[in-house]
């Protein structure tokens, strides 16, 4: 079996992940943040440290900072309706997962104004379109760091600063990229960082987070939740400290656990690092694919300017019918379709019916890329 399917979610986990959420269930298993006893305590510190490690991977100085949620959706949800009010200005790229586009269409109706800059058919931002959409009184730009559909990294530096300068706020969605690229908060202007814990940070589903930079200022954003905190008990009200404002509820504490423990096994790694592998991977897949008749990838081709994410589509062939032999006859495991990004499909020009998404990682081998382009030759052939 060849899993190409790391954009989804990463599989298999390193096993200290699995053994931190065992080791959590049978030896921590308090809810921390609650009582006082030595289960609590201990769940509390493996929670603490999570937080750490979540601080130390985006550069953040004050972990308190990083807020826990059930994935990126969640954490994009929770900034939007925490932060929007009807009449604010919001705007956004054509590369968005529906994680980020249909909250922000359900808050157009709601009364928002949304602009949706159109990005090129390769996925890339025209930063001239972004400067003359960042109009003042902007309150709120919102981007993806990378594209799920062809990889296409987005430059969010430049946007932070176009936002900075309108005196906007800037929230970016690194679901793609958490892990796999270099990022640092503060320096990149990045006000709200969404992350989702089971792609490239290889915790398990159910984790990911909210991470506030510096100048966001708590007493404007809402919770989305409220709740129990363990925190302040003697309040009706919900208490306004970090990260409590928005940890309402028992939170996923294995999960998390876990969480901290991909973290730790990302950072052993080092990220330019698995940076180094997957742009390796990447150059010989988008090679091998780009030499197959009747096969067209999308997106720049580009391994400096992209994740190791390939979309293409095999001329005469629906994507299900691919993705179907790939895994029935060659044990290729990947994903087809629209990877609930809408937006970006229509972008890239390949809307209703999707692509072929290939999205090799840390524990895929050039070997396996190898099987991948002769799987792709043979259907090639045998169709043509
Ligand atoms: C760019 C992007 N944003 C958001 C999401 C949603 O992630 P989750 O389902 O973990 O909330 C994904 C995952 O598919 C993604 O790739």
């Amino acid at each position: 079996m060849i899993y190409v399917d790391y954009a989804a979610t990463s599989w298999p986990k390193p096993k200290e992940v699995l053994s931190a959420m065992t080791d959590f269930l049978e030896y921590s298993g308090g809810n921390p943040g609650r009582s006082g006893h030595r289960l609590s305590i201990a769940a509390a510190r493996i929670i603490f440290g999570a937080r750490e490690a979540v601080a130390e991977l985006f550069n953040i100085s004050d972990p308190m900072r990083v807020i826990f949620t059930y994935n990126v959706t969640y954490a994009i949800n929770l900034a939007f309706r925490g932060l929007l009010k009807p009449g604010d200005r919001v705007v956004t790229t054509s590369m968005e997962h529906n994680a980020v586009m249909r909250p922000l269409r359900a808050l157009e109706k709601a009364g928002i104004e949304l602009t949706v800059v159109p990005c090129g058919p390769d996925g890339s931002l025209d930063l001239e379109a972004m400067r003359k959409a960042i109009t003042g009184g902007t309150r709120l730009v919102a981007m993806t760091h990378a594209s799920n559909v062809v990889g296409t990294i987005l430059p969010v530096k430049e946007v932070a600063n176009l936002a900075h300068e309108a005196g906007a706020y800037l929230l970016v969605d690194v679901a793609q990229t958490a892990g796999v690229v270099p990022i640092d908060q503060p320096a990149q202007g990045i006000d709200l960082l969404t992350f989702t814990g089971h792609k490239g940070l290889y915790g398990p589903p159910g984790t990911g987070g909210l991470v506030l930079g510096e100048r966001v200022d708590i007493a404007e954003l809402e919770p989305l939740v409220r709740g129990g905190t363990g925190s302040k008990s003697e309040y009706e009200e919900q208490p306004d400290m970090l990260p409590d404002k928005y940890e309402s509820g028992t939170i996923n504490s294995v999960g998390i656990a876990g969480l901290g423990a991909g973290i730790r096994w990302v950072q052993s790694r080092g990220v330019e690092s698995i940076r180094a592998h997957e742009a390796g991977l990447n150059e010989l897949l988008l090679s091998g694919l780009q030499n197959i008749p009747g096969l067209t990838v999308h997106g720049t081709c580009d391994p400096s300017k992209m994740t190791a994410v390939v979309s293409c589509n095999m001329a005469g062939q629906h994507v299900s019918e691919v993705g179907l032999r790939l895994d029935d006859e060659f044990g290729i495991l990947c994903r087809v379709g629209l990877h609930c990004a809408p937006a970006a499909h229509k972008t890239i020009g390949t809307f209703p019916e999707g692509t072929v998404r290939l999205a090799p990682g840390v524990f895929t081998s050039l070997e396996d890329i190898g099987t991948v382009i002769t799987a792709f030759e043979k259907i090639a052939v045998q169709h043509g």
